[in-house]
């Protein structure tokens, strides 16, 4: 692989991200991993990122001289080139001119690594020191304002580095950077395409599980569906998938995994129909966490119940079920502090709760991926694209999108006005623009109305399409006014109960994106 050594800055990720956009496998690792043990990786390059630290500030994580003294070939990231600069004999300092933001940048050699760049162009740059002389034996190729060494290279030990974030999309040539340098300094073949990932997690699987069992329990979302998928390559009928009908999904998302999901894939699929039995669960609750707790634990039981009598019906043919499938991503067991092995249960729609005696070793073929990997190993699979772009779905579903009592005919109501606003949407072509847009039904609510001739005392439902990053911090998405007024227009002709559509412009914070 290519590690990305971790300083702490929030751009490890991205740049492992970027890494493997440049069809290369990278993984991230602590600066705090000792030499020795990056190398045991073997890894074909490392990159070093950037963080929030001072080179020469008391404590301020360095970087092992021994590093570059491998043959390995190295890449620094604004302060990963800082310290790498001080690693080898450089000199860093206090500028006097930080550089925050756009930033324009001379080329004044392009060497190997800026190579077919315009000699001005604009970058993104965040520091207040900067390396005024680079290590000898290196060639600066580049220079700006606040940054006297903006790039540098040393072709014959394949070491450089940059001052800028190429990974951020604001520097316009930042990509092109770290392919240069990757496939022509570093000399890798551009080998992590889809196919190859499939390919190998297939083989992964296979080897883990040899003639073994296993069960998975499917949520409607892409990770269990790709993950699932995976494994039903992999090893065929030893899979046994789980899917627990709620009821609180939206219109058409019971039938895309029973039926589409069950035809792309060939999966054994045991349905269970929870739907009366969380109606009643949740039968005179409003309270939002006592909602959420309801449905968590209802789900654990049913899909407990069910895994006992996969785990049984194999029991009867003389076998056992040793694993359970997850749809764990490689953001999870980053943030988790994971390498291997630590197994990270995501919150809610898993099985973390089960009890002592059902026990299973977890196969998790998504650990190594990001989402947007996700996705395309599902399109590389042949799974439904409703499923492969699915937007974000809270696991406890419409039942937090109800605010008031939870009723079978509150989640039909809503049920139709979601699908007409998901519909417009997907017409107006705005899927992929926005994060995601919740609807919500205001079920206490009641307000008066006019239609035909007559007086309505409807309900309303609220709009809440965000745009974000990562759910985290969130802003209302700007919706051209017609595809607004289409929504509304169709809502209120449409869904009888529903007289009035709102649009909720709050960001998040303070607001979070779901309701409840
Ligand atoms: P909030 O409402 O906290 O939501 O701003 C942030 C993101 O998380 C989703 N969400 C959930 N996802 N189980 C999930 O798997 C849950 O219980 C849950 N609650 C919220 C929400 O849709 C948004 O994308």
């Amino acid at each position: 692989p290519v590690l990305v050594v971790d300083y702490g800055a929030q751009y490890a990720q991205l740049i492992a991200r970027r890494v493997r956009e440049a069809r290369v496998y990278s993984e991230i690792v602590p600066h705090s991993m000792p030499v020795e043990q990056m190398l045991a990786k073997k890894p074909a390059a490392i990159v070093l990122s950037g963080g929030p630290s001072s080179v020469y500030a008391e404590g301020a994580p360095g970087v092992d001289p021994a590093l570059f003294d491998a043959g390995v070939p190295v890449f620094g990231i604004c302060y990963g080139f800082q310290a790498m600069a001080q690693a080898l004999g450089g000199t860093v300092a206090r500028t006097g001119l930080s550089e925050f933001g756009g930033t324009p940048l001379r080329v004044t050699s392009a060497g190997d690594l800026l190579a077919g760049q315009p000699e001005e162009q604009t970058v993104w740059m965040s520091h207040g020191d900067a390396v005024h002389e680079a290590p000898a034996g290196f060639e600066v190729l580049a220079t700006s304002a606040g940054a006297p060494v903006a790039a540098f290279e040393d072709r014959a030990r394949r070491l450089a580095g940059v001052q800028y974030h190429p990974e951020v999309v604001h520097t316009a040539h930042g990509q092109s950077v770290l392919e240069r340098f990757l496939h022509d300094v570093a000399g890798i073949r551009p080998t992590w395409t889809m196919v190859n990932i499939v390919d190998e997690t297939v083989a992964a699987i296979r080897e883990k599980v040899g003639s073994g069992r296993l069960v998975c329990g499917l949520s409607g979302g892409v990770d269990s569906a790709v993950a699932a998928a995976l494994v039903q390559r992999a090893v065929g009928d030893q899979l046994t998938c789980v899917f627990v009908d709620h009821g609180l999904l939206r219109k058409g998302e019971a039938e895309q995994v029973e039926r589409d999901f069950v035809a792309a894939t060939g999966v054994s699929l045991k349905v269970v129909d929870a739907q009366k039995r969380f109606l009643d669960a949740l039968a005179g609750v409003t309270d939002p966490e006592e909602k959420r707790k309801i449905i968590g634990r209802e789900f654990i039981r049913v899909f407990e119940q069910a895994a006992r009598e996969v785990v049984a019906d194999a029991g009867a043919h003389g076998e056992t079920v040793e694993f359970l499938v997850q749809g764990t991503l490689y953001p999870d067991v980053v943030e988790s502090g994971g390498g291997e092995g630590a197994a990270n249960i995501k919150s809610h729609h898993n099985v973390g709760g089960l009890p002592d005696d059902l026990q299973f070793q977890l196969v998790e073929p998504l650990r190594a991926l990001f989402k947007d990997e996700v996705r395309r190993v599902g399109e590389e699979l042949g799974l439904p694209a409703e499923i492969v772009w699915r937007q974000p779905f809270p696991g406890p579903g419409l039942g937090i999108r109800i605010i008031g009592e939870v009723t079978a005919e509150r989640l039909d109501i809503l049920r139709e006005a979601d699908a007409i606003a998901r519909e417009e949407l997907t017409l107006a072509g705005l899927d992929r623009d926005i994060w995601q847009c919740p609807v919500v039904l205001l079920a206490d609510v009641r307000s008066v109305g006019v239609q035909g001739d007559g007086r309505t005392y409807g309900h309303p439902v609220v709009l809440r399409p965000v745009s974000s990053e990562d759910a985290m911090t969130a802003d209302w998405s700007r919706l051209p006014y017609d595809v607004l007024a289409r929504i509304s227009t169709r809502i209120t002709n449409e869904v009888r109960e529903i007289n009035r559509v709102v649009l909720d412009v709050t960001s998040k914070p303070p607001g979070t994106i779901e309701w409840e």
